[in-house]
């Protein structure tokens, strides 16, 4: 019984989707609450031949007996929630926070439209930096102000910290990665928030002090969309000939890949407070681990890589995912 936050190691995009949807399948948590900024993200969950790419809506929605929140600080548009809502079936177990600021037609204008934005950074175009700017201006609407959102609205804080107290499993989602933090990312060429997992917390409203682990995904190669430094990316040659090839969920633009970032790692887990780590695809560091789900079976290659990056990273490796969909995966949480 605890409460688990998981969040991105590296630039977003780590596979943090099929984590979370991995961990409530094993879990069985009351309640999925997600943090972060809002529908910039975009979550890929694989489940036998269905794919799913969810923006509002909690990754954690394939395990049916969790109620799906949506905490505080997350920016909602309600027209992709609705979507999503119809799309997955899940109206009588969706609720978000009263306070959730409202991302407007005329934010995404905004931020699609400004050249800064747009080019210079490179943002998904969502209305997420817009949004949040009138909310720090105090000009924006909160869900509580909109009227085809008022079946769906609770305390969230409230309901997570009940449920915390009567010893429920609860699991609270972040979305971005670290990299891409307005804190401690590669500034300006950043989110409009921090994405640590003191943020997601605070997104949700649950303190500190009952929070019991921290998992903070990374991929094998990282990856990076939009502009900004990114230290140790390839050229577009040297990845396409290793057979490694990423398109993102919401905007479609190619990720830029990159290699194994040690240092990154060590720094990002340092700030998220890491417990455990999980890493996905193994399968590109050897194609041979495709499918993989026993940690003896996986190759010395895979395994000499895990053993690095869990110094880099400093805390133990206790998920590794070896393809997309969500059975492809070793879980070793109960061994350490
Ligand atoms: P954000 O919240 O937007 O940062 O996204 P995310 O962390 O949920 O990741 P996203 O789903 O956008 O991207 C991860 C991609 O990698 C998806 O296409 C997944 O299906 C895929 N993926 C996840 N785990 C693995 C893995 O172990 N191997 C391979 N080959 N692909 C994986
Ligand atoms: P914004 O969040 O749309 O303002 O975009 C700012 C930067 O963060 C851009 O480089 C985006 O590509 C990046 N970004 C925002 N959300 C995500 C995400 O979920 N995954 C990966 N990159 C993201
Ligand atoms: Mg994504």
């Amino acid at each position: 019984m605890s409460c688990t936050i998981i969040v991105g190691g590296f630039f977003g995009d780590e596979g943090k989707g099929k984590i979370v949807a991995h961990i409530a399948q094993e879990d069985h948590p009351s309640i999925i609450s997600r943090g972060g900024v809002g529908p910039n993200a975009g979550h890929t969950v694989v489940v036998g031949e269905k794919e799913y790419g969810v923006r509002m809506i909690p990754s954690g929605f394939v395990y049916p007996d969790a109620r799906l929140f949506i905490g505080t600080g997350v920016l909602v548009n309600p027209r992709i929630l609705e979507q999503e809502i119809e799309q997955l079936d899940v109206r009588h177990r969706i609720f978000l926070d009263k306070r959730c600021g409202i991302i407007e037609e005329d934010h995404i204008a905004r931020d699609k439209g400004d050249v800064y934005l747009s080019k210079k950074i490179g943002t998904t175009g969502s209305g997420c930096g817009p949004a949040n700017s009138d909310r720090v201006m105090r000009v924006s609407r909160l869900a509580k102000d909109v009227p085809e959102l008022q079946e769906f609205l609770i305390d969230v804080p409230l309901e997570l910290n009940t449920a915390i107290d009567k010893g429920e499993t609860v699991l609270l989602e972040g979305t971005q990665g670290f990299g891409i933090s307005l804190y401690y990312g590669t500034y300006p060429f950043v989110t409009s928030k921090d994405t640590s997992a003191s943020q997601i917390a605070a997104d949700n409203g649950v303190g500190p002090t009952r929070i019991d682990d921290v998992v903070v995904v990374f991929k094998a190669y990282p990856t990076r969309v939009g502009e900004g430094p990114f230290s140790t990316e390839m050229s577009l040659v040297e990845s396409d000939n290793m057979g490694i090839q990423e398109f993102g969920t919401v905007t479609h633009r190619q990720r830029r890949i990159g290699k194994w970032d040690g240092g990154m790692a060590r720094y990002s887990a340092m700030i998220n407070g890491c417990t455990q780590a999980a890493i996905t695809g193994i399968d590109k560091i050897d194609k041979d681990c495709f499918g993989v789900k026993e940690y003896g079976k996986l190759s010395k290659i895979a395994k000499d890589f895990l053993k690095q990056a869990e110094e880099d990273i400093g805390s133990p490796i206790t998920l590794i995912s070896t393809g997309p969909e969500l059975s492809q995966i070793i879980d070793i949480r109960g061994e350490i």
